[in-house]
C-alpha cells in the first residue's frame, strides 16, 4: 500500500497496492511497515507493500489480529484479506496438527499459513505463485479478497477474489494501446519457468510513450474511491479470477472456462473526479454529501425524465418493462438505509403498479428461506453493490428463475453486474460510512420506475403528472432545508447530552422515522428507535415522561389527523414533541415544544424533505459529542461479509 507516493522514488518504479479505505490505510501501512513485514522489493526496480483495514469479524482490533498475516516469523508468505472464511476453524486444528503456531485470533491467519503448507509439501518445485494460491483457495470456504506476497516469489503479487470486491487500478503517464486484458487458463501458468505470452498480459509496451517514462503502478483495491486519487483505469475483477503481477506486468488466471464466461477483462475509464471524493470546506464526508442532495438528485433525473410531456424512461429497464408488467409481486431487497429506500417508496409502488409490493432485509429474507418464483421480480438496493447478505438474496433469486433488478450507486459492483437489468442511481461516490446521499437518490430511482410503469394507465395520469413536477421542484426545496442547518444545530445543542431519542411518524414518514433513527445511533451511539405512531399505545407510549425527547413528524397527508392524535398523546403525558412539519402548519405546532418547519410537496415525495433534517441533526449531535462523524466505531462502509 502507501508506503511510497510514487514522488521520490526511480522513473521506472512500479508500485502494487491494497487500499480499502484511503486516511486509515495510509496511516496503518506506515505503521505496519515500520513494525512488520512490508518490506520493499528491489528486484526489477519494483516496490510492493499491501496492508488492510480490518472489519473485526475474529478477535478484536489490535495489532497482532491486524494485516497482514504472516506464514511465520520470517514472513515466507504475508496475506491481507477482506472478508471472512468460515471454514477456518477446520483449517486452524489441521495446520496447528502440523506444529504451526498462531499468533492472532483472526480467520485470516490460516491463508499465510496454509500457503506455507502447500509450498513445503509441493511436489514440483517449478510451481509458480499463482498456481500456489490456487490451490490455496480451493481449501477456503466463505468470501475473500486476497492479496499475496512471498519471499520465494521477489517482486511478484498475486490477488484473488471470491464474494468479496476486488479491482485492479492501472497508472501510467503514457496510453494503453489495449482496454481488454486476456484471460490465461490453466495450461498456461503452472510453471514458474513457462513465459506468459505477450498477449495475455499487460507492461510497459502496451503503454504508448513519447519519453522515455516506463513507469506502471497497479493498484489493488476493494473500492475505486480508494484508488481514484491515483487512476481512473479500473479492472473488475471476478470471482476466481487469480491475478498475478511478475517482473511489474499484470496477467489474469482462472483454472477453467465455463460456458458463457468472457475470455477477457475490460479496462475501464471511471468518470469519478478526485474532487468528487476530497472534503472540500465541509468537515467531514457526510455533512459534504448531505449538502450535496440537491445536485445528486438532479444527477439521478438526468436524463430520464422529461418534464415537459411527463414521461420517464430509464435505459436499463426499457428491454424489461414488459416482462416486468407481467410480474406476479415486486420484491424490494436491501440491508440498512437501503432498506428503508424500500419502505419509503413501497406506498408509491403499490399505488402506481398495483402490484404486491414486498419489502425484505436481505438478512431476514435468506434465514426464512423466503419462497420466490420465476414470475417475482426481484430488486436489490444497495448502494455500494457489494453488500454480502444483498449478493447473496440476489443469487437465490436467481437460482429459482426471478428476474433481478440492481438499483445500485457502484459501477462495476457485484450487485449491478449479477443482475439481470437495473438502474444506476448517479448519487456520486458516497465516503462517510452513514448513507445520506444515496438514499435519496434511491427513493427517487424507485420512485421513476414506479412512473415508467404507470404511464399507459389513463386513470393516473393527473397523479403522475404531478409527481414529475414535483420531482422538478424537489432540489429546490432540498436547498431550503438545507438552510435549516443552523436551526437544527440549536436543537442539536439542547439534545447531545441525552441518553435517547425517539423518532415517532406513520405512513410514508415511517421510513424517515427508521432512517433518522439508524442515522442517529450509527454515529452518535445514542439510543434510537424509529417509531411506527400507531404502535404508540401498542407499548413505546410507556416510554413518553417529560425528559425523553421525542421527534414526531407530522406531514399534511392522509395520515394528517393521526399523527395530530399521537402528538397529543405525547404532550398529554407531560412528553415534550420535537415536531417536523409542513411549512405554517398552526395546528402542529400548537403541542410542539420546539418545531421545524419543512416546504411542502407532493406526499410521496415529501420523505425525501422530512429525512434531511434527521441527517443533518444527526450530524451536529455527533460532531458536539465528539465523534468521528465518518469513521464511526465497529462500522464499514461496504459490509462485504455476513
Ligand atoms: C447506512 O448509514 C449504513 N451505513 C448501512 O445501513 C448501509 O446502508 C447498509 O450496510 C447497506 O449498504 P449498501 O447500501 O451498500 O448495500
Amino acid at each position: 500500500m502507501a508506503v511510497d507516493d510514487g514522488n521520490d522514488t526511480d522513473q521506472k518504479t512500479r508500485y502494487i497496492c491494497l487500499f480499502r479505505n484511503r486516511g486509515k490505510v495510509k496511516a496503518l501501512a506506515e505503521k505496519l511497515y515500520e513494525q512488520k513485514c512490508l518490506d520493499l522489493d528491489k528486484e526489477f526496480e519494483i516496490h510492493f507493500g499491501i496492508a488492510h483495514t480490518r472489519w473485526a469479524t475474529h478477535g478484536v482490533p489490535n495489532e497482532v489480529n491486524s494485516h497482514p498475516h504472516r506464514s511465520d516469523k520470517s514472513n515466507e508468505f504475508v496475506v491481507v484479506h477482506n472478508g471472512i472464511i468460515t471454514n477456518y476453524k477446520d483449517l486452524r486444528k489441521f495446520l496447528e496438527s502440523k506444529n504451526y503456531v498462531f499468533e492472532s485470533e483472526t480467520d485470516t491467519e490460516v491463508i499465510p499459513k496454509l500457503t506455507k503448507y502447500l509450498y513445503d509439501n509441493r511436489e514440483n518445485e517449478d510451481i509458480g505463485f499463482s498456481a500456489l494460491v490456487e490451490r490455496v483457495v480451493q481449501q477456503l470456504e466463505g468470501a475473500f479478497a486476497l492479496v499475496f506476497k512471498s519471499r520465494h516469489f521477489p517482486g511478484e503479487a498475486v490477488a484473488t477474489r471470491r464474494g468479496s470486491p476486488l479491482l485492479i487500478g492501472i497508472r501510467s503517464k503514457n496510453r494503453l494501446f489495449t482496454d481488454q486484458i486476456p484471460i490465461l487458463y490453466q495450461a498456461h501458468k503452472n510453471n514458474k519457468n513457462d513465459p506468459i505470452s505477450k498477449a495475455h498480459k499487460i507492461e510497459h509496451e502496451d503503454f504508448k510513450f513519447p519519453g522515455e517514462d516506463k513507469t506502471v503502478e497497479f493498484y489493488f483495491a476493494s473500492d475505486a474511491s480508494a484508488i481514484i486519487e491515483h487512476t481512473n483505469k479500473v479492472i473488475f475483477l471476478e470471482d476466481d479470477d487469480i491475478a498475478a503481477v511478475v517482473d511489474g506486468c499484470l496477467s489474469i488466471h482462472r483454472a477453467e472456462r465455463s460456458v458463457g464466461d468472457s475470455a477477457s477483462r475490460t479496462i475501464h475509464t471511471l468518470q469519478i473526479e478526485l474532487q468528487q471524493i476530497m472534503k472540500g470546506n465541509f468537515k467531514a464526508f457526510m455533512q459534504k454529501e448531505i449538502f450535496e442532495q440537491p445536485e445528486s438528485i438532479v444527477n439521478t433525473l438526468r436524463g430520464r425524465v422529461n418534464f415537459t410531456n411527463s414521461t420517464v424512461m430509464l435505459g436499463g429497464l426499457r428491454d424489461h418493462v414488459k416482462e416486468i408488467k407481467r410480474c406476479r409481486r415486486l420484491l424490494l431487497i436491501g440491508c440498512g438505509t437501503s432498506y428503508h429506500a424500500a419502505v419509503a417508496t413501497r406506498q408509491i409502488l403499490e399505488e402506481l403498479t398495483e402490484l404486491p409490493v414486498m419489502v425484505e432485509l436481505a438478512s431476514d429474507f435468506l434465514d426464512r428461506s423466503t419462497p420466490v418464483f420465476r414470475d417475482d421480480v426481484c430488486f436489490f438496493i444497495s448502494q455500494s453493490g457489494e453488500t454480502a447478505d444483498s449478493l447473496m438474496a440476489l443469487r437465490y433469486c436467481k437460482d429459482r428463475g426471478a428476474l433481478t433488478v440492481g438499483i445500485t450507486n457502484t459501477v462495476g459492483s457485484s450487485i449491478s453486474r449479477e443482475t439481470d437489468c437495473g438502474i444506476h442511481i448517479n448519487a456520486g461516490p458516497e465516503i462517510g460510512v452513514a448513507s445520506t446521499k444515496a438514499y435519496t437518490s434511491q427513493f427517487v430511482s424507485l420512485i421513476m420506475f414506479g412512473l415508467m410503469m404507470s404511464e399507459d394507465r389513463i386513470s393516473m395520469q393527473e397523479r403522475r403528472k404531478d409527481i414529475i413536477a414535483g420531482l422538478q421542484f424537489l432540489p429546490d426545496l432540498i436547498k431550503e432545508v438545507l438552510s435549516l442547518d443552523e436551526k437544527i444545530q440549536q436543537l442539536a445543542q439542547e439534545l447531545f447530552q441525552h441518553k435517547s431519542l425517539l423518532v415517532m411518524g406513520r405512513g410514508y414518514h415511517y421510513a424517515t422515522c427508521l432512517e433518522g433513527a439508524l442515522k442517529i445511533k450509527e454515529i452518535t451511539y445514542m439510543h434510537s428507535e424509529g417509531i411506527l405512531a400507531g404502535e404508540l399505545k401498542h407499548g413505546p407510549l410507556a416510554l413518553v415522561d417529560k425528559l425523553m425527547p421525542v421527534i414526531m413528524i407530522v406531514m399534511k397527508d392522509s395520515c394528517y389527523t393521526k399523527c395530530q392524535n399521537a402528538m397529543q398523546q405525547v404532550a398529554a403525558r407531560q412528553g415534550r414533541p420535537i415536531v417536523l412539519c409542513a411549512k405554517n402548519d398552526e395546528e402542529s405546532t400548537k403541542f410542539a415544544y420546539r418545531t421545524i418547519e419543512v416546504p411542502h410537496s407532493v406526499d410521496c415525495l415529501q420523505g425525501i424533505l422530512t429525512v434531511i433534517p434527521l441527517q443533518l441533526l444527526s450530524f451536529h449531535l455527533a460532531v458536539l459529542r465528539g465523534y468521528d462523524v465518518d469513521f464511526p466505531r465497529n462500522l464499514a462502509k461496504s459490509v462485504t461479509v455476513e
